[in-house]
């Protein structure tokens, strides 16, 4: 399973690009906003410190407007995607870019008819919105497992990104569906790796430790 960061925060891609766990990077015009920089710059900054796809979302509505700002953010570097809404434009625009070998990710998806035309429409990728569908009383997660089942009986190319992934049972579900990619926000990042069980061990081994170095030192 590959690992994306969904954050424009460049500290945060720099920190945990040492782990060894950022595959690629996932933006959108809120995550972009929330760094105050210039769009063209942070997304040219972030692919040059990440190998993997870089996703940079479209503002136009129209899939004129959507293809004209797709070419232009696919010359910003080799490894960025362009970002669409699931929208019957947008759909158009992807088609378009994809004929030209730019790379999309449809994202917005809340069903798995969506998911399906944006395979049909020849995406890379497509980003259903677990939280999102949770957050109104619905299963996000069975939209993965559905969508899934649904790209491999017919063999589609796009690969999954689970988005808007809240909780660490969002990411061990989507991992266990067959999801492509997870989008993990910053805010997750540490509960992943921490347990209190690891931090109780470690306190108990370091004290039983002392105890000898104590005796030996006496
Ligand atoms: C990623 O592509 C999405 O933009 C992001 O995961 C949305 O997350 P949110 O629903 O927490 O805003």
């Amino acid at each position: 399973m590959k690992f994306f960061l969904d954050t424009a925060n460049i500290d945060e891609i720099k920190r945990i690009s040492k782990l060894g766990l950022v595959d690629g990077v996932t933006t959108n015009p809120s995550i972009i906003a929330k760094e105050g920089r210039n769009f063209e710059e942070v997304i040219k900054e972030i692919c040059s410190i990440v190998e993997g796809p870089v996703s940079a979302e479209v503002i136009g509505l129209k899939a004129t407007e959507m293809i004209k700002e797709g070419r232009e953010i696919a010359k910003w570097a080799p490894n960025v995607i362009v970002k669409i809404p699931m929208t019957e434009e947008g759909l158009e625009a992807v088609y378009t870019l994809e004929a030209e070998n730019i790379k999309t990710n449809v994202t917005l998806v809340f069903s798995v008819a969506q998911g399906l035309m944006a395979a049909k429409a020849g995406a890379s990728f497509i980003s259903p919105f677990v939280g999102r569908i949770d957050d109104i009383g619905e299963d996000g997660m069975k939209l993965i497992k559905n969508l899934r089942q649904t790209l491999v009986n017919y063999e589609f190319k796009s690969e999954i990104i689970t988005a808007s992934i809240r909780t660490i049972g969002h990411l061990e579900q989507a991992a266990i569906a067959g999801a492509d990619i997870a989008t993990i926000p910053g805010s997750l990042l540490p509960k992943l790796w921490k347990h209190p069980l690891t931090d109780n061990g470690i306190e108990q081994f370091l004290n039983d430790w002392k105890s000898v170095t104590d005796k030996e030192n006496n």
